[in-house]
């Protein structure tokens, strides 16, 4: 069983990602990570060099491995620009179930305002560019997730707490055990 973590850069992907897998006993991983492992350095030095096109043919591979993952429940995060190519969103959907982390531009800005990791977003309006990736992604997020949630006010461990009773109610995870519910019900 994989469980995929979507949505824009900031919105906590593998923040919660990692909380997620921690409550359900999954392994957790990241695919921008494993990527960097792979490339040997930076994701924002390899698109330096190489470019984007190059990078989401690298990112196209490991989502088609990880999307396969069969050695145990696994938890992936993916790269904010996962959902750009039709194969990923098809391997994503198809195999996985898959979790939309949805955010809105403003509240992205505050948590990136200093970031500069994220090569698209080294620009001089990153939060003009936020609503351009927000209006062409979105409708992509949409249309591989099987749940979305909404990362605005809830902290992690609440978000945590709503995909797993979704995952439940879905029968993707068995209910987990609860000491005060009524003997009789
Ligand atoms: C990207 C998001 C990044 C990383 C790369 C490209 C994007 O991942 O894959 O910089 O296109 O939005 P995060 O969403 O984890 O920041």
């Amino acid at each position: 069983m994989v469980i995929s973590l979507v949505g824009l850069p900031g919105g906590g992907k593998s923040t919660v990602g990692r909380q997620l897998a921690k409550r359900i006993g999954a392994r957790f991983l990241d695919s921008d990570a494993v990527l960097e492992e792979r490339i040997g350095m930076p994701i924002r030095s390899y698109f330096e060099q190489f470019g984007e096109t190059s990078f989401r043919d690298l990112e196209q591979r490991v989502i088609d491995e990880l999307t396969q993952y069969a050695d145990g429940p696994l938890i992936m995060a993916t790269g904010g620009g996962a959902v750009l190519r039709p194969v990923n969103r098809e391997h994503l959907r198809d195999r996985t179930t898959v979790i939309y982390l949805r955010s809105s531009p403003d509240e992205l800005f505050r948590r990136l305002r200093h970031d500069t990791q994220r090569p698209l977003l080294q620009v001089a309006d990153p939060l003009a560019k936020l609503r351009e990736l927000y209006d062409q992604r979105h409708p992509l997020y949409e249309e591989v997730a099987h749940y979305t949630v909404d990362t605005g006010r809830p902290t992690v461990a609440t978000l945590v707490n709503m995909i797993i009773m979704q995952l439940e109610v879905e029968g993707k995870l068995p209910p987990s055990p609860m000491a005060d519910r009524p003997a009789s019900a």
